[in-house]
Order: C-alpha cells, then sequence, then structure tokens
C-alpha cells in the first residue's frame, strides 16, 4: 500500500473505484472478522449500504487502522429490489448461486459430507445477501466491529460471524501459504489478445480479475451495461467496449467463498502412520501432497534451491517442465493440480521448426506432456484468512481428530475472479476434484478430496508418488481430509457500483 506502487497504474484505471482487497491482501491487517447478513429493513439496508466506509486500492500512507469490504449476493440484490433485468445481466453461476443445483454440486466435488443439503451456511433461508470483510492492524478490531455492527442492525440480520485472523502466512496443515498469486497488469502493459504464449508467465491481464478491462483473451467477459437513461446521474463508470454504456460491472469482481473445515489431527496422525513413525518420512509424504515443504520451497524447484546454497530465491520462479514425470514434484500433488504453471503450447526450443511442431501436435516428446490446459485462462487470486485456533504438530499427532470432537480449525477459502466457470469453477472441478487431472486415474487433489467413489463405482481414495524406477509409490486409503461447511458467489463491487446498487431501485426504475 505504498505510494511507489501507484506510479505503474495505467491512468485509465480507477483505483479510488476498486475495493482494496483486489490490490492488497491487507497482510499487516492481522485481525479480520466476517460478516455475513441477511437484509430486513429494505431502506435501513441501503441507507447504510450507500454510506458504507469502502476502502479502496487507492494506496494508503500510513496505512489505514481498519479497512472494510463489501459484497453482494445476487439473492441480496433482489432483496435489496435490484431490478430482475439488472442482476440477470451478471453471469449465470453468480445469478443461480453456489449450492443451487445437483450438476454444480457434483462437478464442484460438492457431495457427500460436502453436499450443499448438509451445509451450515449458503442455502435457502441460510443464504447469505451481503459479506463484510472487515480487517484491522493488531488491536483495532473490537470496537470497529462493534461500531459497525451497531450501524448495520437496523437494515441487516447477522447470520453468521467469524473471528478470522492471518496465521502469519501458514495455514492450519502447517504449511506457508499465500506464496503463489498472479501478478496483475495494472499499467496495462500486456498486449491484449496476446494471441499466443509459449511460456508460462505469472502477470495477467487485468481482466481476469475485474470486469470492464479486456481479459486474457483480448474481449471483455459479459456484465450487465446499461441505458444511459438507467444512470441518470452518472453514477456508474462508462463502458469501454460500448461507447455511452453505463458499466455496472466495471472495476467490480466476483469473490468466491468456502468454509473449509480442516481435519488437522486426521491429516498428520494419517501420514505419521504410512510413514512408520519417521518423522522425516512423513514430512516428506506431506510436502509430497502439497508441492512445496513447510517452508514453501516448491518441490519442482527443490534441485535448483540445493544448488543456490542458501541464496534467496524467488520461491514463484519455476514451472513443471522439466518434471514431466513428476519425479519432483507428484503430477497430482496440491499446486500441481492448482496452477500446473502450462502454456498455450507444450514446452519445447525455441525456433520456428519447434513452434511449428508443437502448434500441430507433432513433437512426441511434448505430447505426453499437453494434458492440462493452458493456465493463464484459469488463474485465481486468493485471499482466504484461517479460522479457530491453530493445532501444534506435537498435539496434533495425539489429539482426536475433528471428526471424533476434536476443535474445529479451518479456510475461509477465498477467490477473486472475472469468471466464475472458467476460472474457479474449472479449477475446482478439472483440476482439483478431476479424479483424471494429467493423465492420472481415479485420484482427486491429496488435500481436498472427497475421496468418493466414480459412478463406476472405483474408488478415488490413493494418491501417486511417480518413482525413477519401476511403478509408482500409490498411497491408498486416504481419508478426507478438509470438508466444506458453505459457501457461496458474491459480487464485489466497485465503489460506484456499490452506491448504485444501493440507491438505484429506490428511484423506482424498474
Ligand atoms: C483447506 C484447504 C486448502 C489448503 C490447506 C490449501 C493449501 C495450499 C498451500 C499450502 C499452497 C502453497 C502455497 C502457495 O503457493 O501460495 C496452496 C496453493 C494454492 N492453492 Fe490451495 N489450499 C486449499 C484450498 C484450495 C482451494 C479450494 C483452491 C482452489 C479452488 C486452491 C487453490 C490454490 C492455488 C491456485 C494455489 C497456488 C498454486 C500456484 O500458483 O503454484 N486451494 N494451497
Amino acid at each position: 500500500m505504498t505510494t511507489a506502487a501507484t506510479a505503474s497504474v495505467h491512468a485509465s484505471v480507477a483505483l479510488d473505484d476498486i475495493q482494496g482487497i483486489v490490490r492488497f491482501g491487507y497482510k499487516h491487517h492481522t485481525e479480520a472478522c466476517f460478516l455475513l447478513l441477511r437484509v430486513r429493513d429494505l431502506l435501513a439496508a441501503r441507507q447504510w449500504l450507500a454510506a458504507a466506509p469502502v476502502a479502496s486500492a487507492a494506496a494508503v500512507e500510513p496505512l489505514p487502522a481498519t479497512a472494510l469490504q463489501v459484497a453482494l449476493t445476487a439473492e441480496g440484490m433482489h432483496a435489496l429490489g435490484v431490478p430482475r433485468h439488472v442482476v440477470d445481466g451478471f453471469s449465470a453461476e453468480f445469478v443461480s448461486g453456489m449450492g443451487s443445483d445437483a450438476s454444480r454440486a457434483r462437478r464442484l466435488g460438492d457431495v457427500g459430507s460436502n453436499a450443499p443439503e448438509a451445509w451450515r451456511w449458503g442455502l435457502g433461508a441460510r443464504t447469505p445477501h451481503v459479506l463484510l470483510m472487515l480487517y484491522a492492524l493488531p488491536g483495532r478490531l473490537n470496537a470497529w466491529q462493534a461500531a459497525i455492527e451497531s450501524e448495520c442492525a437496523a437494515g441487516f440480520d447477522t447470520l453468521a460471524r467469524w473471528p478470522c485472523g492471518d496465521l502469519r502466512n501458514v495455514e492450519h496443515f502447517g504449511f506457508a501459504d499465500g506464496i503463489s498469486q498472479p501478478e496483475l497488469d495494472w499499467p496495462r502493459a500486456r498486449p491484449a489478445a496476446d494471441a499466443e504464449q509459449a511460456d508460462y508467465a505469472n502477470l495477467a491481464c487485468l481482466g481476469e480479475f475485474l470486469l470492464g478491462y479486456p481479459n486474457e483473451y483480448g474481449g471483455y467477459t459479459d456484465r450487465p451495461l446499461l441505458d444511459p437513461e438507467q444512470d441518470p446521474q452518472g453514477l456508474l463508470p462508462r463502458a469501454e467496449d460500448v461507447p455511452g454504456q453505463a458499466d455496472l460491472g466495471r472495476n467490480g469482481s466476483y469473490l468466491v467463498l468456502r468454509q473449509l473445515q480442516q481435519d488437522v489431527p486426521g491429516f498428520w496422525q494419517w501420514l505419521d502412520r504410512q510413514a512408520g513413525g519417521d518423522h522425516e518420512r512423513r514430512e516428506q509424504l506431506a510436502a509430497c501432497m502439497v508441492g512445496r515443504t513447510r517452508s514453501g520451497v516448491p518441490l519442482a524447484q527443490a534441485t535448483h534451491i540445493g544448488a543456490a546454497m542458501g541464496a534467496a530465491v524467488d520461491l514463484n520462479d519455476f514451472d513443471f517442465n522439466a518434471d514431466p514425470r513428476g519425479l519432483c514434484c507428484p503430477l497430482g500433488a496440491h499446486v500441481r493440480r492448482a496452477n500446473p504453471r502450462s502454456a498455450d503450447l507444450p514446452p519445447g526450443d525455441a525456433g520456428p521448426l519447434s513452434w511449428l511442431r508443437r502448434t500441430l501436435g507433432f513433437d512426441s516428446q511434448a505430447l505426453g506432456q499437453d494434458l492440462v490446459a493452458s493456465t493463464r485462462f484459469h488463474r485465481l487470486l486468493r485471499r482466504g484468512r484461517e479460522y479457530g485456533r491453530p493445532v501444534p504438530l506435537v498435539e496434533a499427532l495425539q489429539k482426536p481428530s475433528t471428526a471424533d470432537g476434536g476443535h474445529e480449525t479451518g479456510l475461509f477459502f477465498v477467490c477473486l475472479n472475472a469468471n466464475i466457470a472458467r476460472q474457479f469453477e474449472f479449477v475446482q472441478s478439472a483440476w482439483l476434484a478431476g479424479t483424471h487431472f494429467n493423465g492420472l486415474a481415479n485420484e482427486a487433489d491429496p488435500l481436498l478430496g472427497t475421496r468418493q467413489a466414480t459412478p463406476e463405482g472405483v474408488a478415488t481414495d490413493s494418491f501417486s508418488i511417480p518413482q525413477a524406477h519401476g511403478p509408482d509409490r500409490r498411497l491408498t486409503g486416504l481419508p478426507q481430509f478438509v470438508t466444506l461447511r458453505g459457501g457461496a458467489y458474491f459480487f464485489l463491487p466497485g465503489l460506484r457500483a456499490l452506491r448504485y446498487l444501493a440507491w438505484a431501485p429506490a428511484r423506482g426504475r424498474r
């Protein structure tokens, strides 16, 4: 949040209209609370939202003590009286909702104990309307939260109140987290519609995370565009791509929220049994499942790190091209599934001949490495927070698993994206829950899998670790370590759009 960072933002990007969470992780704001609200009194709710002190992405120095972020579900927009045709201009997934149908649930792996019917919140009368995310510097949360809650009391009922801290970049299983994030192209220097990306790159077009800007295809993701008469006061920014239209989506993003309960004792005790109680072996197996060591060193880069002999190394500067069989990092490791770091073309030499071979699919070496889709269309900006008291490893090895009544810990998984179907849902279903990811057979993400048998009755509770000589080592009987307790799709509007959503219907334009 420094002013130096502002210098490289393109003039067309109105940082003061973008919610801060798109640009900042609020990592210094170690105290946080998420509130799920439902509209009770329409007028009072609109009044509060119209004036809510939402923090923008503009740099502020010194750091503000508190930062409020606001997002709405489609049901929330309906409850606020936003005209149906306006809500229907958002994407179909957002409008219908995360837990809305059995087909989506099956694709996302929301089955068995993850099924929407078992959720604590997210369905029917327990669907949130508004999400408030409160971030505060140490010691500054309580009084501020009480003030916000008392202001909201007239307009909203509180469905859930979740204190969620920041475990200093370590998630509950004990791994460094928040290392890899896409880099947003704030200067808009990346050519839109860059036809072909031969190598994996971390820089992503703004339109992958913010509506109203060109995405990696060079197009603008669909969002509600309104005739100027629907915005007579000019509250909304105007669309870049359709002159004259008011752009309700611009500077906004879709926010995916999933409450993921983690069985920390279950995770470590299972690994300990596999490792025969050997500490080093247990750590190695855990690292294989994540794809990084606990301190964050990527397994795909481990030899390189060793060679660097302690020199500072960028923990995010790697891909999997040199490890096609998964000998360094198993093909099914969580980080390899979540971001296979693949480019549009399979890897190969530079030069026109190699390009032609790879484009036409004639490169026999590359064929096996071209099993996963190009990553640049499936990036997620993660903004999750942990909840519950951390369980130290010694305790985790002895305590009852959460399933047997141990205390609850977990992750509020939060990610931002401009296209829920192409980004979050694709990653979650094809890559994480997918049982044939990258040529694997009948195994899902080792951290997140539900271990439900396939429709043909084949078990999915295994994890393969390729070996240099001989067949893969295959761990079987993996329990479910993570359980989904609720979820919803929200829209995180630009600040001007939030004012519009709060007030537009009140003027009777339906
Ligand atoms: C309790 C659940 C989860 C745990 C414990 C977990 C843990 C981790 C860890 C330790 C990392 C490595 C640190 C890093 O690269 O920043 C990571 C990376 C990542 N995770 Fe998860 N994760 C969870 C759920 C999810 C879900 C639900 C998704 C997506 C739908 C996801 C997507 C990602 C992505 C995209 C990365 C970065 C991969 C890369 O770019 O290399 N994770 N996760």
